[in-house]
């Protein structure tokens, strides 16, 4: 049967791409939500041709009362959801630091700062607290002493990217993984 997920994002929008392309010839509906109207997500999901939605914020309790989802991803969805919300779906965020270091804006940024010698990337239940919530996946990047910045925060975009699919994909069909799943799961494809 069709399995239908929502993607929440209030900005660029590569994660929710990302999955797209993924689920591309799977059997599973995505459904593009942004609170912000000119978020470049909503134009991502118009050029991929995805079903998509302006929903403020003050709509997501009627919005996710009325219409069942088997997940709800956020990738990138900047607003903390009250439990009235989480309660009517699950829901799982992708952070770009090893939680629960780091949480919160400029994760990729104030890791390197800090002088950090490993780094990555974490997909985690959602809470009504700030990248809190019970941990699901994660995966390492070193930063050696000559890493630049943006070598560093590309290698974490990219390893999002890669990852965030495979373990939606994953949940949804009730597989337990572990981290060996991950690592054969992106082979020859973490870079992309
Ligand atoms: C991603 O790096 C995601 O991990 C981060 O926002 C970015 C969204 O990028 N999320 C958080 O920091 C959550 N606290 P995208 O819009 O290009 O997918």
């Amino acid at each position: 049967m069709t399995k239908h997920i929502a993607v929440m994002g209030s900005g660029n929008g590569s994660n929710f791409e990302a999955i797209v392309n993924y689920f591309r010839d799977k059997d599973v509906k995505i459904t593009c939500i942004s609170d912000n109207l000119n978020a470049y997500i909503l134009e991502r999901a118009k050029k991929s041709q995805v079903e998509y939605k302006y929903l403020p914020f003050e709509e997501n309790a009627a919005y996710f009362g009325a219409n069942n989802f088997d997940l709800i991803v956020l990738a990138g969805y900047m607003r903390i959801l009250p439990d009235e919300v989480l309660e009517l779906g699950k829901f799982v965020n992708i952070h770009p630091s090893l939680l629960p270091s780091f949480k919160g804006k400029d994760a990729i940024q104030r890791a390197f700062l800090a002088g950090v010698k490993v780094s990555g990337v974490t997909i985690h239940w959602v809470t009504n607290e700030l990248d809190g919530g019970k941990i699901i996946a994660q995966y390492p990047v070193l930063i050696g002493n000559s890493t630049h910045f943006d070598e560093f925060e590309n290698e974490i975009h990219n390893l999002e990217h890669a990852l965030y699919p495979i373990v939606i994909d994953k949940l949804l069909k009730d597989e337990v993984f572990d981290f060996g799943d991950l690592i054969g799961g992106c082979k020859g494809d973490c870079k992309g």
